[in-house]
C-alpha cells in the first residue's frame, strides 16, 4: 500500500517509524514532515490547510490510505473533503472533530449524556462570565472555546486573574474562539487514555501520562508536552472499566445518535480523583508526545490496525503491547513556550545509537547541507524502552548527553511521580 501521513511533529515521525515495520507498505510519504521523517519516508512540502493541493499530491503518488496526525486539518474538515473525493482516510469527520475543536460542544455533550466532567458555564458576554467567576470563586479554570495549540487554558488561582483571562479571550486573543468556557477546578492526577474507534466498536490503544508544564516539578506555563511515559501505573482494571462505561461508551453512543459515528483515534484527557474518572478534554488524534512512547510499546502491525479500523473491522484484531516501560523526554529550543531560538544547528545526533529500544523522534527540525537545524519550540523526542521506567529514563538522559546543542533545554524529571529517586 502507498501511505500518506499528514503532519510534521514527533507524533508523525513515530507513526511513520511504526508504519515502516509493516510488510504491506510500499511507499510512505509525509506531508510536510521533518528531518526525521525524511530518513524513512519521502517528505513533501505543502500547507496542510490547502486541501486542493493535498489532493493533487495524493493522486500523484497513488496514495491508498491517508493518516492525519494533527487536530487542525481534522477540525477544518479534511476527512469530509477526502471522503467526497473517494480517498480512503483515517480520522473523524468535521462534525465529530468538534469533540476537540469546541470545548462548548464537548461540555454540552457531557452534560446531556451524564458523562462525569467539571461543572461549567459557556459565555460570550463578559458581564455574565464575570458574575459566574465571582459567584463560583477561585481556583477556576478559564478556557478558550476553540483550538489554541494548548495555550487556551489557564488554571486561575484568583478571581482577578480569571476575569483578566476571560476578557482577553472574549476580546479575540485566539482567532478560533468567540466564547469562553469557565470550569470548576478538578483535583487529582491526570491520565491520558487512548482508544481506536470504528463505526462498530473500539479498542484500548494505550495509556500514558504526560508533563504539560515547562518547569521541573510541574511548574511554570503550559506547553504542548515536555515528556511522557507509558504505561500509566494509575490505570487499574477497575478504573479502566469505569472509564469505558462512564466516559468512552456514552460518548461514542451520543456521536452515533447525532448521525456522526466517531472514527479515528480518540484520546481522553482524564482527571482521576479517589478512583473516579472525570473527563477534562477530548482530543481527536493521538497525543504528542504520548504517541512516541506508545509506538515504542506497540507490538501489533500499525498498518494492519488502521487498515482494519477504516474497514470497520477493528474488533477482529487483538492489539498487543509490551509490558516494558517507555519514556520520552522532549528537547526544546531555549525560550519555549514563549519566543524561542530558531535555525540553530544540532550537532552529534548520529552519536546516539538508535535501535528498537532507543529512538529519537524529530519534531521541529529540518536538514540543510547534511546538517540538522531546529525550526520549532519542541525539537526532538529522546525516547527509550526498558524493563523499568527508571532504566528507560536513565537511557534517555544518557542519549541526550551525547547530543551537542547549547540552544536546547529539557526536563530531567519526566516520570517523577512514579520514579523513586532514592
Ligand atoms: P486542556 O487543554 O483542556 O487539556 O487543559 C490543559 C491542562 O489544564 C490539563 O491537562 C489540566 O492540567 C489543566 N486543566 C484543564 N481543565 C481543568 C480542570 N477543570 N481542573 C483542573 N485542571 C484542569
Ligand atoms: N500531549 C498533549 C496533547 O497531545 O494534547
Amino acid at each position: 500500500m502507498n501511505l500518506a501521513v499528514i503532519g510534521s511533529g514527533g507524533r508523525e515521525h513515530a507513526i511513520c517509524y511504526k508504519l515502516k515495520h509493516s510488510s504491506k507498505i510500499n511507499k510512505l510519504i509525509c506531508i510536510p514532515g521533518n528531518a526525521g521523517t525524511q530518513k524513512i519516508a519521502e517528505n513533501i512540502k505543502e500547507d496542510i490547510s490547502n486541501f486542493g493541493n493535498l489532493y493533487q499530491i495524493i493522486k500523484k503518488y497513488s496514495v491508498d490510505l491517508v493518516i492525519i496526525g494533527p487536530e487542525q486539518p481534522l477540525v477544518e474538515g479534511l476527512v469530509d473533503y477526502l471522503n467526497e473525493k473517494k480517498v480512503r482516510v483515517f480520522g473523524p469527520d468535521k462534525f465529530a472533530s468538534q469533540l476537540e475543536g469546541s470545548k462548548a460542544f464537548m461540555k454540552n455533550l457531557c452534560k446531556k449524556n451524564s458523562i462525569p466532567t467539571a461543572d461549567f458555564g459557556v459565555f460570550n458576554n463578559f458581564d455574565d462570565a464575570s458574575s459566574f467567576i465571582k459567584k463560583n470563586g477561585a481556583p477556576i479554570v478559564v478556557k478558550a472555546d476553540g483550538l489554541a495549540a494548548g495555550k487556551g487554558v489557564s488554571v486561575c488561582t484568583s478571581i482577578e486573574e480569571a476575569v483578566k483571562n476571560t476578557k482577553e479571550i472574549l476580546d479575540g486573543k485566539f482567532k478560533s474562539s468567540h466564547q469562553v468556557v469557565l470550569e470548576e477546578f478538578l483535583k487529582g492526577e491526570e491520565l491520558s487514555y487512548f482508544t481506536i474507534v470504528d463505526e462498530n466498536s473500539y479498542l484500548f490503544f494505550g495509556s500514558a501520562q504526560d508533563h504539560k508544564r515547562v518547569g521541573e516539578g510541574d511548574t511554570g506555563p503550559n506547553t504542548g508536552g515536555m515528556g511522557a511515559y507509558s504505561p500509566a501505573p494509575l490505570l487499574t482494571d477497575k478504573l479502566e472499566a469505569k472509564i469505558k462505561k462512564k466516559i468512552i461508551e456514552p460518548t461514542l453512543k451520543a456521536m452515533k445518535n447525532l448521525g456522526h459515528p466517531y472514527k479515528g483515534f480518540l484520546y481522553a484527557g482524564l482527571m482521576i480523583n479517589k478512583g473516579e474518572p472525570y473527563l477534562i478534554e477530548y482530543n481527536i488524534r493521538m497525543g504528542d508526545p504520548e504517541c512516541q512512547v506508545l509506538m515504542m510499546r506497540l507490538e501489533t502491525d500499525l498498518l494492519e490496525i488502521i487498515d482494519h479500523a477504516t474497514r470497520n473491522k477493528i474488533n477482529n484484531l487483538k492489539i498487543e503491547w509490551t509490558k516494558k516501560s517507555s519514556i520520552t523526554i522532549v528537547l526544546c529550543a531555549k525560550g519555549y513556550p514563549s519566543n524561542y531560538i530558531k535555525d540553530s544547528e544540532i550537532k552529534n545526533l548520529p552519536n546516539v545509537l538508535t535501535d528498537k529500544n532507543n529512538q529519537i523522534f524529530h519534531a521541529g527540525t529540518y536538514e540543510k547541507n547534511n546538517k540538522t537545524y531546529s525550526s520549532g519550540g519542541r525539537v526532538l523526542n529522546i525516547t527509550s524502552l526498558s524493563e523499568s521506567l527508571t532504566e528507560a529514563r536513565n537511557k534517555s538522559l544518557a542519549n541526550i548527553d551525547k547530543i551537542n546543542w547549547p540552544d536546547g533545554f529539557f526536563r530531567k524529571d519526566i516520570g517523577w511521580r512514579v520514579i523513586n529517586n532514592k
